[in-house]
């Protein structure tokens, strides 16, 4: 388990890498591949960074913050069929990590609906069916679209990756984290250290900071431009590149005094699709480092466990 201790590592602040997503979409050809070079080094070297002019309007934001919100704020009777359950249950809320080993150790409640190859909804509130679908439409475009850009810059062809992950279908959870305040902010996490399963995972928060990643053996404050989408890169991504692009460590830290929310968007392949190192990046100077696996395999065995500070990339390690 995480030592608390860990807390006194944080290093101030470090400049992170920004993504300007209107360049990637509508620059000059020479503007785009400039992009597309400081995307790939971003994932190379943070495997985390801020995306600008990504177009998703801020009252579409507002309003599914505030929708998560109504939602956390439903009665026990109301949210209790989706209280408990399987990983792989289309909408699930609970407590901690996994809810049945990490009560107690992170400060969390959570909410998570599959939206895509299948949407999935809530009935409660009224609004967050047609709020939820079209944010969820709106940050699956702008993830596919830095995938593309991440394809481009790995010097891979996209259709082929798009074929062996089967990105069609790709697999999307929308989650919202909720931090109470916590007024011992130093002796526990929001959520402890780990890397996320899937390509990339999008986050946007209510205004109040937290989060922290790991950057070269230090954890750094993370504080976002305004409007700025949050980025990084996950497990699968990590497997893909044959360990060229990190999966990044990051956590989340309390506030004494306010309440956290972040609203995230995971990004995975296909849950039938099996993930491996692509054949363009191994050879005889980089040996395949991870074996192929079913991503749905992937996310029953890294969920049925406790969270373990190197994330869950063991599972396939070679
Ligand atoms: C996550 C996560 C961090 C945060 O949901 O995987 O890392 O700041 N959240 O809420
Ligand atoms: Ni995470």
């Amino acid at each position: 388990m995480a030592s608390f201790a860990s807390h006194s590592e944080v290093v101030a602040e470090e400049i992170i890498p920004t993504i300007d997503f209107g360049l990637l979409l509508n620059g000059t050809p020479d503007q785009r591949s400039d992009m597309v070079q400081t995307l790939a080094k971003a994932c190379e070297d943070w495997g985390f960074f801020m995306v600008v002019n990504h177009g998703m309007p801020d009252q579409l934001r507002d309003e599914m913050l505030e929708a998560f919100k109504t939602l956390f704020d439903l009665s026990d009777d109301e949210k209790a069929p989706y209280v408990g359950g399987h990983v792989l249950d289309p909408i699930r809320i609970g407590t901690g990590f996994n809810s049945k080993i990490d009560i107690g150790k992170c400060w969390r409640h959570y909410v998570k609906i599959f939206v895509h190859p299948e949407f999935h909804s809530v009935p409660k509130p009224l609004n967050f069916r047609d709020i939820s679908r079209e944010y969820s439409e709106c940050t699956r475009a702008i993830g596919l679209e830095l995938l593309k850009a991440i394809w481009e810059g790995l010097g891979i062809e996209e259709g082929r990756v798009r074929e062996a992950l089967k990105l069609d279908s790709c697999f999307q959870i929308l989650v919202a984290n909720l931090y109470p305040p916590y007024p011992n902010h130093d002796a526990t996490f929001g959520f402890l250290p780990h890397s996320d399963h899937g390509l990339a995972t999008l986050l946007y928060q209510n205004g109040v900071d937290g989060l922290q990643i790991k950057h070269k053996d230090r954890w750094v404050y993370v504080k976002p431009a305004p409007n700025s989408i949050l980025v990084n890169t996950g497990d699968h991504l990590e497997i893909l590149s044959n360990g060229k692009y990190k999966s990044v460590l990051h956590r989340a830290v309390l506030n004494s005094e306010v309440a956290r929310m972040s609203v995230v968007t995971a990004i995975g392949p296909a849950l039938d699709a099996i993930v491996e190192p692509i054949p363009d990046l191994v050879n005889e100077d980089f040996p395949a480092v991870f074996r192929g696996m079913k991503y749905r395999d992937y996310l029953e065995q890294q969920q049925s466990n406790s969270l373990a500070e190197k994330g869950a990339l063991h599972l396939v390690r070679l």
